[in-house]
């Protein structure tokens, strides 16, 4: 028997200059924490402030990129809430995906040795096939993403994530935002061009 590899994909990455990283990180060890279900996680509403806009003008910016780079028809993706989220030693990010959103993106500010943990369906789970398989992890698909100081990563907001135990006394650090559909929304095609609806996403409110 032999095994062929299909379906590549990809996730986007960068590397966050340092000024947007600094104000990142400030944000992130000065915020107001609540408990979450296996770590700690801050509230939008702190991330509004005027101090704040160098971080959200650069995910914009990227989000941008990432609109044109994969010809989505809309305007603009926008960035519409940022969070940071705090893990002690031994803490760890049961598994989710994030509603009301297009785009998802994590940025490591402090060191540690967890990783974040993609997932989605194979071609061999039961949406294909119907027929359910006993081992789920025959099912899936994994991207494990260690977590690396100064990078961005940008997501699929319904891909399905997770975050592995922090192992270091100094707690993890990272942030977090959701984006949506902004401007003027539609069909781009050439016989059936048309406009389908105007959004506009009310940032910081
Ligand atoms: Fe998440």
């Amino acid at each position: 028997m032999r095994k062929t590899e299909v379906f590549t994909d990809w996730l986007y990455e960068w590397d966050v200059p340092q000024d947007v990283l600094d104000i990142a990180l400030t944000h992130a060890r000065e915020a107001t924490y609540y408990g979450a279900v296996k770590n700690q996680t801050s509230y939008p509403e702190q991330f509004f402030g005027d101090d704040f806009d160098p971080v959200r003008d650069w995910v914009d910016a990227r989000l941008h990129e990432i609109k044109l780079d994969l010809d989505l028809e809309c305007e603009y993706l926008k960035s519409t809430v940022f969070w940071t989220t705090k893990s002690e030693r031994g803490q760890w990010h049961h598994t989710h995906k994030h509603g009301f959103s297009v785009v998802s993106g994590i940025i490591y500010l402090t060191p540690s040795g967890s990783q974040t943990w993609f997932s989605r369906e194979s071609v061999w789970a039961p949406d294909h096939t119907g027929i359910a398989i006993h081992n789920q992890e025959k099912s899936s698909l994994l991207f494990k993403r260690q977590t690396e100081v100064g990078k961005a990563i940008f997501f699929p907001s319904g891909v399905m994530h997770s975050v592995t135990q922090h192992d270091r006394t100094e707690p993890r650090h990272t942030l977090s935002f959701n984006s949506y559909v902004s401007g003027q929304i539609g069909s781009y095609s050439d016989i059936h061009s048309r406009r389908l609806l105007n959004l506009t996403v009310n940032q910081k409110q």
